[in-house]
């Protein structure tokens, strides 16, 4: 174990090859230095680099602390765990939280390149999802690799991309309308309940469009119920793995809401099968994600099975929900302490010039509180060198948005809420992943982005949204997503008319 002062030549390796590449970093950076001056001065040889020393990735400090402590770190106080530990051992390192499995966060921009890069046989994400496998099975998306996965995600891409995302981005504008005026007024709720629902709804249009089962009422209902277990700490384990008695056991113990969330589940995937009956039946086409499956025949022949398109489904509910609607409530947190920033909103939206400033904000919010803060592991399945670390089969990487998001050589001030620092720049790829990267690359991403936007637009130009409590909300777990501790606490008022030109509170 290497501690705070642990002084191994292995570690001290690494933390100087961390320095290096700051200092690497730095100097590119002035090299893009608006003068033009730094490229001229560079001290360093670049013809002749260094030769590389590689370490295995078992010399990577280990982070000191019993592994159940560090399981309810990362779930209650997920924010000052990982400062602390990347204060103490830098860019990488190794977390205890799966027994027996080597989690190796990494948080350099050129090792998250390399790993978002590196082949597909190389790296699987599959196996790292048994987390999120109580939801949603494991012949979805989430659990493939390789030939399987790229075959799946060109499969059901259409339901994400071209017509099919101008279809869902005018629903998404009328859901934020409808959904935003049904919200209470002038009392102080928890905004997440409110904006969960509104991202559910947005999830069925992806996955119906019109063509709405004659169940979606209660699988609505039914769902929102299921993924209330969410925010149990018991969401976070393994239970569907345990043996029948176990499980039994598990299942008596009521106040876990383990046997609740059990019987929900299996009534939405008794509606969701009843659902692609009847679309079968119906013969009905489309660009919706059950309709696209429908339509699917691989090159040998087969189509999805109906266990398949179910879990692809139960995918959606889980990873096109709870995060668009974590982001929505980190909005709130963050434009409620910033109200300069609110009237520049404003005064954007009023004029109708465009959305600049509002993709800005919004980049920033992913920015400052993604709603993964780590990106699902990678493992390793054949040896592959990233970043001068040489890891093994069996090890996985664990790519933290959190850590590079508040690395103050990607952003400076990066604890500060500043959209400015996205006007006109587009996130770069290897600093901003709060969609991830590479092959599996949130698929959601754009429809995410328009929810985002749609619903901060509404919002502000209906109400004054006031905090409920001064405080700032931490980060708290909910599943695989954080969310403000309290849901995002705020009062909204229906918004007063002010006269032109004059400044809005
Ligand atoms: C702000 C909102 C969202 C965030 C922050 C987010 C984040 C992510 C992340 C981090 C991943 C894993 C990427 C990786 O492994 O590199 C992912 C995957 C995925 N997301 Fe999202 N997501 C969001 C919204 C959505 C929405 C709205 C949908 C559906 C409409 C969606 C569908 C998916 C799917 C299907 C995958 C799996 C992709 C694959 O394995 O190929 N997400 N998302």
């Amino acid at each position: 174990m290497s501690g705070a002062g642990d002084t191994t030549p292995e570690h001290l390796t690494q933390r100087q090859r961390d320095k290096e590449a700051r200092k690497e970093m730095d100097h590119s950076s002035n090299a893009h230095d608006a003068t033009g001056t730094a490229a001229g001065k560079c001290p360093v040889d670049h013809s002749s680099p260094a030769p590389r020393e590689v370490v295995p990735s078992t010399a990577l400090p280990v982070v000191d602390m019993p592994r159940l402590k560090q399981v309810l770190s990362i779930w209650a106080r997920p924010e000052p765990y990982l400062k602390k530990c990347r204060a103490t051992y830098g860019s990488r390192f190794r977390v205890t939280i799966i027994p027996g499995v080597p989690l190796y966060v990494i948080s350099a921009p050129d090792d998250v390149k390399q790993m978002f890069t590196a082949p597909r046989d190389v790296l699987h994400t599959g196996s790292s999802n048994t987390p999120i496998e109580k939801w949603t099975g494991q012949n979805g998306l989430a659990w493939l690799d390789e030939e399987e996965h790229t075959a799946r995600r060109r499969g059901v891409m259409p339901s994400f991309r071209g017509d099919a995302l101008k279809r869902v981005e005018q629903e998404v504008v009328r859901l934020a309308e409808q959904e935003v005026a049904s919200w209470p007024r002038d009392r102080a709720v928890s905004v997440h309940p409110f904006a969960h629902r509104y991202t559910t709804k947005v999830i069925l249009e992806v996955l119906f469009g019109e063509h709405r089962p004659s169940c979606e009422d209660e699988m609505f209902r039914e769902v929102m119920k299921m993924l209330e277990f969410n925010s149990r700490p018991a969401t976070m384990r393994p239970f569907h793995l345990l043996p029948a008695w176990k499980m039994k056991l598990t299942r008596m113990l009521r106040p876990n809401g383990v046997n609740e969330f059990l019987t929900r589940r299996d009534r939405v995937h008794r509606m969701v099968e009843a659902a692609i009956e009847e679309r079968e039946r119906s013969g009905e086409s489309g660009d919706d994600l059950l309709g696209v499956m429908l339509g699917i025949t691989d090159a040998d022949g087969s189509t999805p099975s109906r266990t398949e398109m179910r879990d692809e489904i139960m995918t959606q509910f889980l990873a096109g929900t709870e995060t668009t609607a974590s982001a929505i409530c980190w909005a709130l947190e963050f434009l409620t302490r910033h109200p300069r920033v609110v009237e520049r909103l404003r005064e954007e939206i009023e004029d109708g010039t465009g959305d600049a400033y509002l993709t800005a904000v919004v980049h920033e919010v992913l920015r400052l509180g993604p709603p993964i803060q780590q990106i699902v592991p990678r493992e390793v399945v054949k040896p592959i060198e990233i970043g001068g670390v040489r890891y093994q089969p069996g090890d996985r990487l664990w790519a933290s948005a959190y850590l590079l998001n508040r690395d103050e050589h990607n952003y400076p001030q990066p604890d500060e809420f500043r959209p400015e620092r996205f006007l006109g720049v587009k996130p770069a790829s290897h600093t901003w992943i709060p969609f991830g990267g590479g092959h599996t690359r949130c698929l959601g991403d754009r429809i995410a982005l328009v929810e985002l936007k749609a619903t901060l637009t509404e919002i502000l130009t209906t109400c004054d949204v006031e905090r409920a409590d001064a405080e700032p909300e931490s980060a708290h777990s909910r599943t695989v997503v954080n969310i403000p501790r309290n849901g995002a606490r705020m009062v909204f008022r229906p918004r007063r008319k002010v006269k032109a030109g004059a400044a809005t509170a």
